[in-house]
C-alpha cells in the first residue's frame, strides 16, 4: 500500500527520502515521487530569491526515481511518496506528490478521499487546473485556496476540515518554509525523533536505523515540525501530550540475509518466530499459560460467554483455526468473521462477548473498523498482532504481541505461526480457568515446546518441496483439501499459491467435495491434501480414494511413517506427529515452501506480488 516519507533537518533531504522509501517498497506501489523545498533561488523576472519547491517523479521502482533524481535535487526539508493505484492508473502524473496550480504547496497522502468528486468539480469551477486523476490532488488546491487569506497551519487545518475519507497526509509549503505539517485520520502516521532532525513515515520501518524515538500519531491529530521539534495537536488547536517511544536500532532486519527473498528468509525463520512467541508464556507445572497483556482484563475474561475473531488474509486463516482450539479445549462460543463482512453487518455484541482482532500489521483498515464498532458496542476487545505500538494494538482494550520480528515480504508466513502461537497460549489460558484437566494443559504445553524442533526437520525436506514444485510448475489449477484443524491450513496454501505463483487454487473442507467440486476432478487437476494422522484420518483417506478413483493426481501432507498414504497418493510430504490442535504449525511449512518454489520456478517477482500491499491501509 502507498509509503509516506519526510524530512526536516540539515542534511540533504533526499537521501533519507530515497532511503525511507526503499524500506517501504516492501508494502506495494507502482510509482513513486519526491517533492523538496529548494533553497532560495533568484528568480531572473523579479530580481528576488525565493524558495520553490522542486518535484521529481516516475513510474516503476525506487530505483527509477534514483536515476532520474540523479543526486541533483538539493533542499534539507522534503516529502516523498510510493503509490498503489486506486483513483487514476498508475502513471508519473498520478504519482504523489500533489501541487496546487503554482506549484508553491505540496502533499503526500495515504488513504481515500471520499468527498473529493464534489470537491474538485468546486474547485476546477473556480478556476483550479488539475494534472491529476487522483482524489489527493483536491487536498493541495484546497490548500491553495485557505493560504489566500491564512497562514500555512490554519490554511491546513481549514483543508482537513472539508476532506470525508481516511487519510494521512504530509505537506509543505513554498510560502511557509519553516514548517511540515502532517494529519492523521484512519491512515497510520509515525513521527521519528533524530538529534536536531525530524522524521515522518506512514510505517516505523522506514525509519529504523534513523532515529532512537518515534512519536504514534493519533486520528484527528496534526503535527507541526519546525526547527524547535516537533507539537502535537487536536484539530481544534489544543496541544496534545505524546508519550515517545524507544525504537530499536537494527538496520539487518530489513535485509534477506543470504536468502533470495524475504519470504524464504522469514519461512526459515519460523523454528525461532514461533520460540518467541512463547518465550516466557509456558507454565509447564500448572499445564497454563501466563499472559501480561492480559491481566487487567483477567477478572472479565472469567464471565466471557463468547468470542468472535475479526481478521483479515492469512490472519482470517490463524483466526479459523483458533476457533477449532478455543471450541475444543476451552469450552467458548467462538466466531470468526472476515472483518471486512462484519463491520457491515450490525453485529450483535455486549459486554460478555470478547472480540479478538488478529493482525501481522497491526494497520489493516476492515479489522481496525470492526475492533472499533466493537468497543462501541461494549464488547471487551483484545489485539493478537505482531507491530508493537501499531494501530490495533493501541485501539484494543488488552493484548499479546505475537514477537515474530518483521515480516516483509507481502505474502505472510511467519506471523501466521506465531499467531497460531498465541491462540494456542489463549486456548490454555482460558481452558484452564473453565474446565481443561491439569493432564491435558501439561500435555500441550509440552508438545508447543516441541514444535521448533519439528519445524526444523520439516524445513529440512526444501529441496524435495523443491523437486515437486518443479514436477507442477506448470501446473493451471489447484485444489487444497483440508478437515477440521487443517481445513483453515488448506486455505491459507491456496492463497499463498494464488498470491505469489498467481496460479488458480481453491482451497476447500474435504468433506465438502461431493457437495459440488467434485465436478472439478479428472487427470489434469492436482489436489493437495493436507491430511496427517488425526480425528479425520479415515475421512481424509476416504476423500483421496474419490479423487483417485476420478483420475485426480494427490499431493499429500502426512504424518511421518504413513506407508498407507505412500502407496496412494501421487506425491507425499511428511511432517512429524503432534497434537491434532498444533499440527496446522507444521503441515503449512510445506505448503508456504510449495508456493515460493512454483513462484520461482515460474519467475515471479516474490517479494512483491503483482497487485498486492504488505497491509491495506484502505477499504
Ligand atoms: O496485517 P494483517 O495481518 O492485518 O493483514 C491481513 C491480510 O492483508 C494479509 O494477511 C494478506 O492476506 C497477506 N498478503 C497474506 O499473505
Amino acid at each position: 500500500m502507498c509509503g509516506i516519507v519526510g524530512y526536516f533537518g540539515k542534511r540533504p533531504a533526499q537521501d533519507f527520502l530515497l532511503e525511507g522509501l526503499k524500506r517501504l517498497e516492501y508494502r506495494g506501489y507502482d510509482s513513486a515521487g519526491v517533492a523538496v523545498l529548494q533553497n532560495k533561488i533568484a528568480n531572473r523576472k523579479n530580481k528576488k530569491d525565493e524558495i520553490l519547491i522542486r518535484t521529481v517523479k516516475s513510474v516503476g521502482k525506487v530505483s527509477e526515481l534514483e536515476k532520474k533524481l540523479n543526486g541533483k535535487i538539493e533542499g534539507v526539508i522534503g516529502i516523498a511518496h510510493t503509490r498503489w493505484a486506486t483513483h487514476g492508473k498508475p502513471s508519473e502524473k498520478n504519482a504523489h506528490p500533489h501541487t496546487d496550480c503554482g506549484g508553491r504547496v505540496a502533499v503526500v497522502h495515504n488513504g481515500i478521499i471520499e468527498n473529493y468528486r464534489e470537491l474538485k468539480d468546486v474547485l476546477e469551477k473556480r478556476g483550479h487546473r488539475f494534472r491529476s486523476e487522483t482524489d489527493t490532488e483536491v487536498i493541495a488546491h484546497l490548500l491553495e485556496v485557505a493560504m489566500e487569506k491564512l497562514p500555512f497551519e490554519e490554511a491546513f487545518v481549514k483543508t482537513l476540515k472539508q476532506l470525508k475519507g481516511a487519510y494521512g497526509i504530509v505537506a509543505i509549503s513554498a510560502k511557509d518554509p519553516g514548517v511540515m505539517l502532517a494529519a492523521r485520520l484512519s491512515s497510520p502516521l509515525v513521527l521519528g525523533i533524530g538529534s536536531g532532525e525530524m522524521f515522518i513515515a506512514s510505517d516505523v520501518s522506514a525509519m529504523m536505523g534513523d532515529v532512537k524515538r518515534v512519536v504514534y500519531l493519533d486520528d484527528g491529530e496534526i503535527t507541526v515540525i519546525g526547527n524547535d521539534g516537533y507539537v502535537v495537536k487536536t484539530f481544534s488547536h489544543r496541544k496534545r501530550e505524546k508519550e515517545e517511544l524507544a525504537l530499536e536500532r537494527d538496520k539487518t532486519v530489513a535485509e534477506h540475509r543470504g536468502y533470495p527473498h524475504f519470504m524464504l528468509k522469514e519461512i526459515f525463520e519460523q523454528p525461532k518466530s514461533f520460540a518467541d512467541a512463547l518465550r516466557g508464556r509456558l507454565l509447564p507445572d500448572d499445564g497454563m499459560a501466563r499472559l501480561g497483556g492480559l491481566r487487567t482484563v483477567a477478572k472479565r475474561l472469567r464471565s466471557i460467554d463468547r468470542i468472535i475473531i475479526v481478521s483479515c488474509g492469512t490472519s482470517y486463516h490463524s483466526a479459523l483455526t483458533g476457533e477449532y482450539m478455543l471450541e475444543e479445549y476451552a469450552g467458548i462460543p467462538t466466531e470468526v468473521e472476515m472483518a471486512s463482512e462484519f463491520r457491515y453487518r450490525k453485529p450483535l455484541l455486549d459486554k460478555k462477548t470478547a472480540v479478538i482482532a488478529i493482525s501481522q500489521s497491526g494497520e489493516t483498515a476492515d479489522t481496525l473498523a470492526a475492533i472499533r464498532e466493537a468497543k462501541e458496542k461494549g464488547a471487551l476487545t483484545i489485539g493478537i498482532v505482531n507491530v508493537v505500538g501499531s494501530t490495533i494494538a493501541r485501539a484494543t482494550d488488552v493484548g499479546v504481541y505475537c514477537h515474530a520480528g518483521p515480516e516483509i515480504s507481502v505474502a505472510s508466513t511467519k506471523a501466521f505461526t506465531s499467531q497460531l502461537a498465541i491462540l494456542s497460549l489463549l486456548t490454555l489460558y482460558l481452558g484452564r480457568q473453565r474446565g481443561l484437566s491439569l493432564v491435558m494443559g501439561q500435555r500441550i504445553v509440552r508438545e508447543l515446546a516441541r514444535i521448533p524442533k519439528h519445524m526444523e526437520r520439516v524445513l529440512a525436506q526444501a529441496k524435495d518441496i523443491r523437486k515437486l514444485a518443479k514436477k507442477y510448475a506448470k501446473q493451471e489449477h489447484y485444489l487444497y483439501l483440508g478437515r477440521k484443524y487443517n481445513f483453515p491450513s488448506a486455505l491459507e496454501g491456496a492463497l499463498k499459491i494464488k498470491e505469489i505463483a498467481y496460479v488458480p487454487a481453491q482451497g476447500y473442507p474435504t468433506g465438502e467435495m461431493k457437495h459440488g467440486p467434485i465436478a472439478l476432478i479428472d487427470p489434469s487437476v492436482v489436489s493437495v491434501m493436507v491430511m496427517p494422522r488425526d480425528s479425520v484420518y479415515e475421512k481424509n483417506m476416504s476423500g483421496m480414494e474419490e479423487i483417485l478413483a476420478r483420475g485426480g493426481k494427490v499431493l499429500a501432507i502426512a504424518t511421518d511413517g504413513d506407508a498407507a498414504i505412500v502407496r496412494k497418493a501421487t506425491d507425499v510430504i511428511f511432517i512429524p506427529k503432534t497434537l491434532e490442535m498444533l499440527s496446522p504449525l507444521l503441515a503449512v511449512l510445506p505448503l508456504q515452501l510449495f508456493a515460493y518454489y512454483v513462484a520461482v520456478e515460474r519467475g515471479y517477482d516474490i517479494d512483491k506480488p503483482r497487485n498486492l500491499a504488505k497491509s491495506v491501509t484502505v477499504e
